[in-house]
């Protein structure tokens, strides 16, 4: 199986399982634990924050321990939102977000909170200027993805950090997809909130943080122990805490590697349909150089992943949360609006393992898949 799914998630590299292992067999204290086997746990587990907090150009107390991108989004949001519905009910956000951002914005109006919206150009970014009109005196947070899931466009982060940089109003972003390949300082974008996830960097699936801003006050939304300075109550992931830094080490130490090896295999791809006359139209620009979004017209989405799963090659219609529905994709309909792009297009993503010569074989299947639609032989 050529598995070309990495936005959805990625294998964990043996380095990672190798670094978690000692801590499921041999180190396996309670970091809250006085004993010296808690201490090496809680040792492990600072270690562990230094090294993703300098990842992100962060300090370590500004990392809080989480389940993964989702519950970093949603304690991000409704923290901020709750710790300052004092000063205003007002949020806006983005309509191409994760659903873990916009099903949590939905609650979050649910609940009183006033929500815009903003609209991406058909490259599937926003505009900065927009943004500024939206902006209200009772806007207490604004929450915009550093590069979308499905096709891939990088916002103007640092543009944004800027514009919010004098004003009372928390900027959040859900940097999920962008780690893997872009190089974060989180104060030279200037956000204050920034969301993240282990199982999409080819860490463990169940660990993700979400940074927080020295100086920034969430409300609470989790009861228990004083874990995670009070702020996450539950005994620490330390084996997922361990796998996520070892992941980011091999992250930082291979990006500009990966980046150049994605962008290759993004070129044969879009090369070989050229080659062999396939019709497409690439969804989006500005892109992660893991994420291909194709339109491919005339095809039927759900029996075209099917013979292109039986012919060995793994990709799917976008974001894997809708792929068991398939639902015309939110974020192609913010772009392209109601209309055939938005049920014809899949999502390639690359990542570790796949190779030049895999993409040429995928582009082959490609082709073949989308022949039988035009042919009509399926
Ligand atoms: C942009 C983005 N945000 C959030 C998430 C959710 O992350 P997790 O699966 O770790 O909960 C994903 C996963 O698909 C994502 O791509």
């Amino acid at each position: 199986m050529n598995y070309f799914d990495h936005a959805a998630t990625t294998p964990m590299r043996p380095e990672v399982l190798e670094a978690m292992t000692p801590y499921f067999l041999e180190q396996y204290g309670n970091p809250s634990s006085i004993h010296g086997v808690g201490r090496k746990a809680r040792a492990a587990l600072d270690a562990s924050r230094r090294t993703l907090a300098t990842w992100i150009g962060a300090t370590p107390n500004e990392i809080v321990f989480t389940s993964g991108g989702t519950e970093s989004d949603n304690y991000a949001l409704f923290g901020a939102a709750y710790a300052n519905r004092h000063k205003g009910k007002h949020v806006i956000t983005t309509k191409i977000e994760h659903h873990a951002v916009l099903h949590a914005m939905g609650q979050l109006e649910r609940e009183g909170f006033d929500v815009t919206y903003l609209d991406v150009d058909e490259s599937g970014a926003i505009s900065v200027a927009a943004l500024k009109d939206a902006l209200r005196d009772d806007t207490i947070l604004v929450s915009v993805m550093y590069g979308n899931n499905e096709v891939g466009t990088i916002q103007p982060i640092a543009d944004i950090g800027t514009l919010l940089a004098d004003r009372d109003t928390l900027f959040h972003t859900d940097a999920v997809q962008a780690l893997g390949t872009e190089a974060i300082d989180v104060h030279a974008l200037g956000v204050d909130l920034l969301s993240a996830s282990a199982h999409k960097v080819n860490g463990p699936t169940g660990i993700g943080f979400l940074f927080i801003k020295t100086g920034v006050k969430l409300a609470t939304r989790s009861f228990g122990g004083q874990q995670e300075r009070k702020r996450r109550a539950g005994t620490e992931n330390v084996p997922g805490a361990v796998g996520f830094s070892r992941a980011a080490e091999l992250v930082i130490a291979e990006r500009n590697e990966r980046v150049t090896a994605y962008r290759e295999m993004a070129d044969t791809l879009l090369h070989t349909l050229d080659e062999l006359g396939v019709e497409y139209e690439v969804n989006g620009a500005n892109r992660l150089p893991h994420i291909v979004n194709l339109y491919l017209p005339g095809i039927e989405l759900e029996p075209f992943l099917i013979m292109m799963d039986m012919r060995g090659c793994a990709i799917s219609s976008g974001s894997a949360c809708t792929a068991g529905t398939i639902e015309p994709s939110h974020v192609l309909t913010a772009m392209y609006g109601q209309s055939d792009r938005t049920k014809q297009s899949v999502r390639i993503s690359f990542g570790l393992g796949n190779t030049v010569d895999d993409v040429t074989r995928l582009a082959e299947r490609l082709h073949e898949v989308v022949s039988t639609f035009m042919n009509g032989v399926r």
